[in-house]
């Protein structure tokens, strides 16, 4: 028996002005995006943008169900419509921000494990890494370099 670790790197930034302007523009959609969430059961809303390689950026938001397990994730409504309407364009980045609406957000609130799935075969298909930025509504941003990064021991199509 031999021990394995596996490691990874992410970047943190101390608040939003701290990312570089791009990404900060994505924030703000993002951000945008977050307040119009259709979350009247969790009450957290979550928002989400995407820049993809022709210039396009792609918003989503968390959209709930009295069916609770047929809402969706921030993350998956954009990254399915950018699928959906951009096939085999490259994801350059996606930025996600999350709030409650009953109290403040101060600390980075990372994707999902489901959205981490989802947004692996994206990046496994493109062969390239999709950047990974994550906050509350405020306060500190982490940035990983890759969504690989975020899901070690990734379940995808070269196992099937
Ligand atoms: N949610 C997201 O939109 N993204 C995530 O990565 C985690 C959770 C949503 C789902 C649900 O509407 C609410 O946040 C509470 O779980």
């Amino acid at each position: 028996m031999k021990e394995v670790k596996i490691e990874t790197t992410l970047y943190v930034f101390n608040s939003i002005e701290e990312v570089p302007n791009d990404v900060i523009n994505l924030m703000r959609q993002a951000a945008k995006a977050r307040k119009k969430a259709y979350a009247p059961y969790s009450k957290f809303n979550v928002g989400a943008a995407l820049l993809l390689e022709n210039g396009e950026v792609i918003t989503g938001n968390n959209q709930e169900n009295a069916s609770y397990p047929s809402g969706l994730c921030a993350e998956r409504t954009a990254i399915y419509y950018a699928g959906s309407q951009f096939p085999g364009i490259k994801i350059l980045k996606m930025v996600i921000t999350a709030g409650s609406q009953n109290t403040p957000t101060n600390s980075p609130i990372p994707p999902c494990g489901a959205c981490r799935q989802a947004i692996s075969e994206y990046e496994v298909n493109q062969k390239t890494p999709i950047e990974i930025y994550f906050m509350g509504e405020t306060g500190k941003v982490i940035k990983s370099n890759s969504l690989a990064n975020l899901l070690p021991l990734v379940f995808d199509k070269s196992v099937l």
